[in-house]
């Protein structure tokens, strides 16, 4: 007989006793053993990492996964290491149903949903500095995070051994620290990054906007409208960060109840400041919009 593994979406939805198209795994046993499963059909493995609160960018990247991948894992965990004591940690959104119903519609081999205690079983005293491309930007507002992220995401490439993972641009500096990691640790993956997925107004889509109130759903538009801005004043030919950034703040400075954390030119590899616009530039942006902590970023190419 077939494991439920083996089995075809429609023949697991059949014989299985909830109604998903997936293997719902919460063990790192039983994740194990699905991949090596999957191996031994030949099969690709890919995995999209995620805190679950799935969104249309969450599932554009599963999209991607399941396009160059055999067999697609989708990881749910909200990882308490990459959250300091102050942040949102406890009020997080955790949806599970309805994340499993959004994937329906994708085709998962199987959603990774570990709890606490299976994940951090050792008591874990372990974490992955991963040195400089951490320190600035968010590094700064938050010096715990990267580390939590580097440690988790290697945590979840050894259990699931995937020949790719997907990340977003979204999360701009994560994607650095990931990268980093990998290469520094020699993890054989490949480390692929997708677009960041918007709302028709321009807000990047993130599992933190369902916080913001109709107001603040609103004033958080000046993140991706400053962006614009900036790439407007590139593609005009206009080359000084100073100039770019005081035009990005203006947009700010009308909306007083958005606290900036930080607007920044930066190299796109080291992420350090930049003053002149010669290369390709990531313009980045945090702000706290009442008390939602938002991020968003976009690459600027004066050579375009
Ligand atoms: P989470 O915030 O759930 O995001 C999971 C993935 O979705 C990340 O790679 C993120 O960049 C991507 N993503 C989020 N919003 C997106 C958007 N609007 N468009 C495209 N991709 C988007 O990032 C994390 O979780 C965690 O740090 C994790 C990597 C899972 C480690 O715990």
């Amino acid at each position: 007989m077939k494991s439920d593994l083996e089995k075809s979406a429609d023949e697991r939805r059949a014989s299985s006793s909830d109604a998903h198209h997936h293997a719902l795994v919460t063990t790192i046993a039983e994740m194990r053993a699905a991949v090596a499963a999957a191996r031994r059909a030949g099969k690709t493995v890919g995995v999209v990492p995620t805190m679950g609160a799935l969104h249309a960018g969450h599932l554009s990247l599963v999209e991607y996964c399941q396009r160059e991948c055999d067999f697609t894992v989708v990881t749910i965990f909200v990882n308490r290491t990459q959250f300091a004591p102050h942040e949102d940690f406890r009020q997080y959104p955790r949806t599970l149903e309805a994340d499993r119903t959004a994937l329906d519609a994708c085709r998962v081999d199987v959603v990774f949903a570990p709890p606490d205690e299976e994940i951090y079983r050792t008591g874990s005293t372990t974490l992955i500095e991963v040195g400089p491309v951490a320190r600035p930007l968010e590094g700064e507002s938050r010096p715990t995070h990267f580390a939590g992220v580097a440690t988790i995401v290697a945590k979840l490439f050894n259990i699931i051994t995937p020949d790719r993972a997907y990340f977003g641009q979204k999360d701009y500096q994560q994607t650095l620290v990931i990268r980093r990691m990998t290469e520094d640790l020699d993890l054989p993956v490949d480390v692929r990054v997708c677009p960041i997925v918007r709302e028709p107004d321009g807000l990047a889509l993130s599992s933190r906007n369902v916080y913001l109130s109709p107001t603040e759903r609103q004033q958080a538009l000046t993140l991706s409208r400053s962006l614009a801005r900036a790439s407007e004043l590139v593609a005009a030919g206009e080359r000084n960060a100073n100039v770019i950034l005081a035009r990005m703040r203006e947009l700010f400075a009308a909306e007083p109840t958005i606290a900036v954390d930080y607007i920044a030119l930066a190299d796109p590899d080291k992420l350090l400041p930049v003053e002149e616009l010669r290369g390709p530039t990531i313009a980045a942006i945090a702000a706290r919009v009442g008390k939602t902590r938002l991020i968003d970023n976009q690459l600027l190419d004066p050579l375009a």
